[in-house]
């Protein structure tokens, strides 16, 4: 078995930014024309007026002050509510591919190597932007990548689960480079209409070179120390969008088909299975959780953050041990604690310890210990 690091990280950020204020100007213009639309109705009783969204519930409920987006004006019109992107030609390289491609450069000069060098490339996200061929193998052909390249989806566990994934082949051999890219393109999954979740979700790519650590020569490296992944089923978190729906002639534009959680359910349920599990596998690895340095958590809601470390170490999530970038960047699915991770880890000394850990739909968690080298 071989020792492995993570060597380097890629983040690509969007050109576009929304603000709650920005954000909640434009719903609430379509709940106005919506409710308009529907006067008759509503004044006989037959249908709910929808009700207008706020910053400040944005704010206190969840800690998000803004977004990235890879497209703005589309998701603002009253009349559209969501992003707008023009269709690709085969021949072109398509769009998740192309925040691949960055954010996997970025990860690459950072741990000091050439695409070539690189023999599997995992691509790991919520959404796929299609069934086949894989996204994994347009990237690794785009990069300049060897070996082998597939794409997985455990939503917002993606890219820890990845971690996993590259980690086994690099310890057994199997593999010497890996490059794990997280393509988030959550604005064309998320129901910009539904007042409930309209706020959450931002877009991003992430991008980790995991290799070999007797290999590895970037001045940065983390040993992965360990890795741990559990599921377990739930509708809580849940989008129906699929193949099937063609054959069902269900309607593609019904509610079902896009994001839609129970998000106090969420909250409830997922913090004391998160902190359990954390705790577990630090215990297990002869850890107290007191003893590590940083928690670069999964960036879904501020006050889940604050419950996990309190239930871990005892204290309110000060930035010091877990940092939040979720006001700045929102919800961006599995990429968030790896977003993290790249941001706030410049000041940890040799022999600090961290923990990765996300969790979301499935439900999902997974988690990997790192020590800085
Ligand atoms: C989504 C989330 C921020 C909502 O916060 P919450 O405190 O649970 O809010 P609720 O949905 O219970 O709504 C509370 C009230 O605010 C209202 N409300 C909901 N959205 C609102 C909005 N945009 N603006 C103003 N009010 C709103 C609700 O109607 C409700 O009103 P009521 O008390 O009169 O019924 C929070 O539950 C969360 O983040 N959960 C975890 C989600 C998660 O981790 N998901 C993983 C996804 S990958």
């Amino acid at each position: 078995m071989h020792n492995v690091v993570i060597s380097g990280t890629g983040l690509y950020q969007p050109p576009h930014t929304i603000s709650n204020a920005e954000l909640v100007q434009a719903f609430n213009a379509y709940v106005d024309l919506d409710n308009a639309k529907n006067a008759a109705a509503i004044e006989a009783g037959q249908r709910v007026p929808l009700q207008h969204s706020s910053v400040e519930f944005i704010e206190k409920a969840s800690g998000i002050k803004q977004r990235y987006v890879m497209e703005k004006d589309g998701v603002l019109d009253p009349t559209r509510m969501r992003p707008r992107f023009a269709e690709r030609a085969d021949d072109q390289l398509s769009l998740m591919a192309e925040i691949a491609v960055d954010a996997a450069r970025q990860a690459l000069a950072a741990a000091g190597r050439e695409a070539h060098e690189v023999d599997a490339v995992i691509c790991a996200a919520s959404n796929m932007q299609r069934a086949y061929p894989a996204m994994a193998v347009e990237i690794q052909q785009a990069l300049g990548a060897g070996g082998y390249g597939f794409d997985m989806n455990v939503a917002c566990s993606s890219a820890t689960f990845a971690l996993e994934q590259a980690y086994n082949a690099v310890r057994s051999g199997a593999s010497r480079c890996v490059l794990v890219i997280n393509p988030e393109i959550t604005s064309a999954h998320l129901e910009w209409k539904d007042r409930d979740c309209h706020f959450i979700f931002g877009d991003v790519c992430t991008a980790l070179v995991v290799e070999r650590a007797d290999e590895a020569k970037s001045v940065d490296q983390w040993e992965i120390l360990g890795s741990r992944m559990a599921t377990q089923f739930s509708n809580n978190i849940r989008n129906n969008f699929g193949f099937l729906n063609r054959s069902e002639d269900s309607d593609p534009e019904a509610r079902d088909k896009t994001f839609r959680q129970e998000g106090r359910k969420v909250f409830k349920e997922v913090v004391p299975v998160a902190a359990a599990h954390i705790e577990s596998q630090l215990l297990s690895l002869q850890f107290e959780p007191s003893a590590v340095s940083r928690y670069w958590l999964h960036q879904a809601n501020l006050g889940m953050n604050q419950l996990i470390i309190k239930k871990l170490v005892g204290a309110d999530a000060g930035s010091e041990v877990a940092p939040l970038i979720l006001d700045e960047f929102a919800n961006t699915a599995s990429a968030g604690s790896v977003i993290a991770f790249h941001r706030h880890r410049a000041d940890l000394k040799s022999g600090d310890v961290g923990v990765i850990c996300s969790f979301g739909a499935g439900y999902s968690v997974g988690s990997l210990v790192l020590r800085k080298r």
